[in-house]
């Protein structure tokens, strides 16, 4: 009974299909229907910060939907890396527990953009599913949205699908959103039924969970937008997403009943097994899934951190390596699954390949990390799992695990699980926020920026538009306590009701200035932030007195501010110049925008080549030549976000926003800092390093306007300096020197030789000053003008060409180090070490050496006791003969 759905046997499948052939399928099918493939967008959703990660195909068309962006086509198919973890759509929980839950997966979707509509995407999945990959319809289960007439009407009359076997469900499960705003729209599920031996109940029952009843595709019919409020709003045109997990019908058309025995997995589990030394499926499943999303998500620029996207990555991966502890394999190893990984999925995606090193490197450093502490935290987590009473481990505990021990609370949540326990997660966001809040205290700059008592003054800026304003006094602190008055010399803070000075926000240093006050006297402003609603200037009363009250005249230094605002607006252009020279996976992770210079760092795998540094220099170059204004808007950051302004991931920002466009279209971004009103106000724009400063993550410094020029004539009058010294011009400098460098290797080589040559001719004189010991020639000499590297051919020369001898050579370096090589003729070493006898002159001049009984080197640091030690040689070697000849009596 092949078709029976109470068998869970699959052998109704006569055609095997490979996730590879499936994915071929899929778009071949869809591109004879005329649809334009295109290419799945990386995880990091470019201009949208509302979502972590790229969880669905239809993500990358979310503009499109909303007619934004124009369609790319009337009709497109697509195969989409996802990632779902953490964020509104977060599977990390289950992986590991089911049999169909991933981090990462596969999603195979095809779209219409205003196109067809409800039928024909119906008629074309079950045409799919039924005639090119043969699915037998009994074992497949279709849900509507209960408010969906038109599809039951489809499924029902045109498909003909079976009462029992088809449900209309609530907006819990058929009605998709794609986060909390986005297209969205009612659904339609198509379920396969793996057969009744597996645990689990049809679609839209009370008892749905289990892995019976799979969810195979789901069919999207977005029709509205979800604004902020909840509200629906129509889009312009009715249009369908669609989305099948490979992985899940891979297991299907495979015959088997988890997604962990398809050949999506295979290559990786086997690598796993072969270094696991306990056998736990559940471990080698989660680190199966995990090492995809985290290979992926650096691909696509995420580093392991502490923040948003990079810290749901930090968690993945010490999710995996205490699964991989738990597998009994120590040390880090999840870069060893990655030939496995390219193995499986490197045809489709060549960039696994080629970015290897870089996930190497990048999983590596944080495996070692986390692996310092994870024996002690697991130890404290046990403890707590075994003295706890009752099933919830305290969140403050869960808390010192994690702040001491790097154990992210999905981890520790993760091991209670496996012991029936749980953790207290409100406790644990409790004692994060109190960790938060005393970290927030400790950093305080000085008592002046974090008053003790909060500022009452709700300070307005002035400064985008003023440049020096009147106001009065309303505030004033000292040694964090606020005070009527400071003196002349004092430090402290002033706090002014108005004020064109710019709090240092956003990466923006604050102004600098001065508060000249109306009945004579100035306060210099050193610093300005906030704190509070109140914006404090930091400095010192240069002269006069100031009080509460007191009338003064606010000024921004000019040249500060102008510097600042060119870095600024020269920031902008750098980010927007990063992206579109090296692509969308650069991501700011950092700036810093100060008078003296710019600072922006962003996520990439590899140094800038000096092609690449010109290159973004040119284009920045062409900005400023342009010389467009700038543009700046307040519009509802919904609206902002819509018109492809650059947002930061994770970052706060207030609605309206300002919204800053520089260089016409070239760079839009939200911004509340001070900016050039033309580009070409900017003048010289030049960066002066390019570095890496952690795994995957680089770090651009630029100088713009007079400082740039500053910076290029100091290195020009560098250059002509040097050339001075190499007598030439400036251009031919590089060859001259290279020239030089050329000759000083040859001398270096002639002196070399001339000088063995000198010391080997010397050598034989030099016997004849030798002592005679015992019947041995004893040689101890400092020779000048040698190196170690002679000193030691000489040594070797004699004791090779004769007989009873030994040598001890010393010479002295410009600096004063002594270099010393002793030697002892083969015939000899049975009654003299060499090693012993330079350590003896060696001990004498303050160093220590080494080597063979025949051959050894030391060195030394007092020249002045050279000689003498050099002089005690011979009685030195007449007592160890002496000795070395008793001994040999004695035994004899
Ligand atoms: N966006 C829908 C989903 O993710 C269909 O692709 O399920």
């Amino acid at each position: 009974m092949a078709d029976d759905p109470e068998s869970s046997s699959n052998n109704h499948q006569k055609i095997m299909k490979t996730c590879k052939e499936i994915r071929q399928s899929f778009l071949d099918y869809f591109a004879g229907r005329k649809h334009r493939i295109v290419p799945g967008a990386s995880l990091v959703p470019g201009n949208d910060p509302s979502l972590l990660f790229t969880s669905a195909g239809m993500v990358q068309f979310k503009d499109v939907f909303l007619g934004i962006e124009p369609r790319p086509a009337l009709r497109a198919v697509t195969v989409q890396r996802c990632v779902r973890a953490g964020g509104k759509h977060n599977d990390l929980e289950q992986v590991g527990h089911t049999a169909r839950h991933h981090t990462f997966f596969e999603m195979l979707g095809n779209f219409s953009f205003g196109d067809y509509f409800k039928e024909q995407a119906i008629e074309y999945a079950w045409q799919y599913l039924t005639e090119v990959l043969a699915l037998p319809a009994e074992r497949l289960w279709v849900t509507v949205y209960q408010d969906d007439q038109e599809s039951a009407r489809i499924w029902r009359e045109r498909i003909g699908i079976p009462a029992e076997r088809f449900s209309a469900c609530g907006a819990e499960h058929n009605f998709w959103t794609m986060g909390e705003t986005g297209p969205c729209g009612p659904c339609s599920e198509i379920y396969y039924d793996h057969g009744a031996d597996i645990p689990g109940a049809p679609p839209g029952s009370a008892e749905k969970d289990g892995d019976r009843y799979v969810e195979i595709w789901n069919l999207v019919f977005t029709q509205y937008q979800r604004d902020k409020q909840g509200v629906l709003k129509p889009i312009p045109h009715p249009s369908v997403d669609t989305g099948m997990g490979l992985e899940r019908i891979a297991a299907v058309l495979q015959g088997v009943h988890n997604n962990y025995d398809s050949d999506a997995f295979q290559s990786v589990l086997h690598a796993l097994q072969a270094l696991a030394r306990q056998s736990s499926v559940s471990s080698l499943r989660v680190i199966a899934d995990h090492i995809r999303a985290i290979a992926f998500l650096i691909c696509d620029g995420v580093t392991p951190g502490n923040e948003g996207r990079d810290y749901v990555l930090r968690r993945i991966i010490r999710r995996a390596v205490r699964h991989g502890h738990k597998l009994g394999i120590s040390g880090p190893f999840l870069h060893k699954l990655l030939p496995a990984l390219e193995e499986s999925m490197g045809d489709f995606y060549p960039f696994l390949e080629e970015k290897r090193c870089h996930i190497e490197d990048i999983v590596r450093r944080e495996e070692q990390r986390f692996g310092q502490t994870l024996e002690q935290g697991l130890k404290l987590m046990m403890e707590l799992v075994d003295t706890t009473p009752g099933r919830i481990i305290p969140g403050e505990s869960a808390f010192r695990l994690y702040d001491t021990y790097g154990f992210p609370l999905d981890l520790s949540a993760d091991i209670a699980r496996e012991h029936g326990m749980e953790i207290d997660e409100q406790g644990f966001n409790g004692a994060m926020a109190e960790q938060r809040r005393r970290a927030r205290e400790a950093s305080r700059f000085g008592p002046e920026e974090h008053p003790e008592t909060t500022p009452a003054t709700n300070s307005s800026f002035s400064g985008y538009a003023l440049l020096e304003q009147k106001a009065r006094v309303t505030e004033l602190y000292q040694n964090g306590q606020q005070v009527d008055t400071l003196q002349q010399g004092d430090s402290g803070g002033v706090i002014l009701p108005e004020t064109p000075f710019y709090a240092r926000a956003g990466g923006q240093v604050g102004d600098r200035g001065e508060l000249t006050i109306d009945g004579g006297g100035y306060f210099e402003v050193q610093d300005t932030c906030l704190q509070g609603q109140a914006c404090i200037h930091l400095g010192v009363l240069r002269a006069g007195t100031l009080k509460v009250g007191d009338k003064i005249m606010a000024s921004v230094s000019p040249e500060h501010r102008a510097r600042v605002m060119r870095n600024h607006s020269a920031t902008h252009l750098l980010h927007a110049a990063l992206r579109r020279l090296l692509g969308d996976q650069v991501v700011q992770k950092g700036s810093l925008v100060a008078a003296d210079r710019l600072r922006f760092d962003f996520s990439f795998e590899q140094p800038l080549t000096l092609e690449q540094i010109e290159e973004l220099e040119r284009m920045i170059t062409r900005q400023i030549l342009q010389n467009s204004e700038t543009v700046i808007q307040q519009m509802p950051l919904e609206k902002a976000r819509q018109s492809g302004a650059m947002m930061l991931f994770g970052e706060k920002y207030a609605d309206p926003v300002r919204v800053l466009s520089i260089g016409g279209t070239f760079s839009r971004e939200l911004c509340g800092g001070t900016h050039v009103a033309r580009c070409g106000d900017i003048g010289l724009f030049k960066i002066i390093a390019e570095t890496g400063i952690a795994a995957g993550v680089r770090r651009i410094e630029a100088l713009t306007g007079d400082t740039a020029l500053d910076w290029v004539q100091k290195n020009t009058a560098r250059l002509d300096r040097m050339a001075l010294m190499l007598k030439t011009e400036p251009e031919s400098a590089e060859e001259r020197l290279s020239q030089q460098l050329g000759k000083v290797r040859t001398l270096e080589k002639e002196l070399s030789r001339l000088r063995s040559q000198l010391v080997s001719n010397a050598s034989e004189d030099m016997l004849a000053t030798a002592t005679e010991v015992m019947g041995i020639k004893v040689l101890a000499q400092h020779i000048e003008g040698a190196d170690s590297k002679t000193l030691r051919e000489t040594v070797q020369r004699l004791k090779d060409r004769h007989k009873g001898i030994v040598a001890l050579l010393a010479t002295v370096s410009g600096e004063g180090r002594i270099s010393l090589v002793a030697g002892v003729a083969k015939d000899s070493v049975g009654r003299i070490q060499a090693v012993e006898l330079v350590n003896y002159v060696a001990r004498q001049v303050g160093g220590r050496g080494g080597g063979q009984p025949d051959l050894a080197q030391a060195g030394g640091t007092d020249p002045d006791a050279l000689a003498e030690a050099l002089a005690g040689v011979p009685d030195w070697v007449s007592l160890r003969l002496e000795t070395a000849d008793t001994a040999q009596q004695v035994d004899g």
